[in-house]
């Protein structure tokens, strides 16, 4: 069925699949909420003691479906409201007590990058290709996928990826610490062989290491994210944003004005 699919791999880990292979499995509104629900409810699931995330069709996630900014982000409303879609399904993927990991193949861009580095491994098959296209769109990437993004690679890398908006292979995503490991197998296969190791061990340690490692992480504070947020809804109120949108839909380049 299109949308999120749940199947088990073994009786106890479970696989989440994108599954939208038409468009790239570009995630729609909807599915950043079916997201957060499959995900909240496995981790009440005591059954299952690891999770894959991935996608059909030979890709991982082309990111947010861009065709439905025009309904479902067009102004500061929409967009918080989508903004807080986007990370209640992230954070229910990061604070799953159970481990996680992303099997990504083909295209992982945007919110696809968003959902992988939610997730506690990734692993890419060689011919991966990542990129977070934020600014060929005018929008500004999230707090807490901006903070996931730094944590992941520092902040070098992540200005970089966020600023060139360019793509880049598994093997340079391998070097600056964006995924943990590379291969020429199927990621799926790889990555459930990679997790059900760790799924081994005892479920109260990795739970609570996972805890752990996310506190002393650094926090956004409320007032923060306030802040940034009034930085990510503003950036939906410009000609920029709108000519961003056009472009991929007219299937040309943007041509930006800064306004
Ligand atoms: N949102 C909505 N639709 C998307 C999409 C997205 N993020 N990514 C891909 N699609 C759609 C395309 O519009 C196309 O639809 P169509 O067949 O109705 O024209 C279909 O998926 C296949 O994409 P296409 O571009 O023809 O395939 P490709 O293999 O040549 O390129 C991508 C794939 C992913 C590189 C390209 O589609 C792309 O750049 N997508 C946008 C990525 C992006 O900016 N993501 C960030 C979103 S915040």
């Amino acid at each position: 069925m299109q949308g999120v699919n749940v199947s088990r791999e073994r009786s106890s880990l479970a696989v989440v699949t994108l599954n939208r292979p038409h468009k790239r499995n570009a995630v729609s509104l909807e599915m950043w909420h079916q997201l957060a629900r499959e995900f909240e409810s496995l981790a009440h699931d005591d059954a299952v003691r690891a999770v894959v995330l991935t996608g059909t069709g030979g890709h991982f996630c082309a990111g947010a479906d861009i065709g439905e900014f025009g309904d479902a982000r067009h102004d500061r409303k929409s967009g918080a409201r989508y903004e807080r879609a986007v990370d209640a399904a992230v954070e229910a993927i990061m604070s799953a007590p159970k481990p996680t990991i992303a099997a990504v193949e083909g295209y992982c861009l945007g919110g696809g990058c968003s959902l992988a580095m939610a997730c506690d491994f990734r692993l890419a098959h060689r011919d991966a290709v990542f990129g977070i296209p934020a600014a060929r769109l005018g929008v500004v990437y999230g707090a807490v996928d901006s903070r996931n993004l730094v944590n992941l690679v520092g902040v070098t890398h992540a200005k970089r990826i966020l600023f060139s908006a360019r793509r880049f292979g598994a093997g340079e995503a391998l070097g600056i610490g964006f995924v943990d490991a590379v291969d020429a197998q199927s990621a799926l296969e790889v990555a459930c062989e990679w997790i059900a190791d760790i799924a081994a061990n005892a479920p109260l340690s990795i739970a609570g290491a996972k805890r752990v490692l996310a506190v002393i992480q650094s926090e956004i504070s409320e007032s923060a994210r306030a802040a940034i947020e009034e930085i990510t809804t503003a950036s939906l109120e410009s000609a920029d944003y709108r000519e961003g949108v056009r472009a991929f839909v007219e299937k040309r380049s943007p041509v930006f004005t800064g306004k």
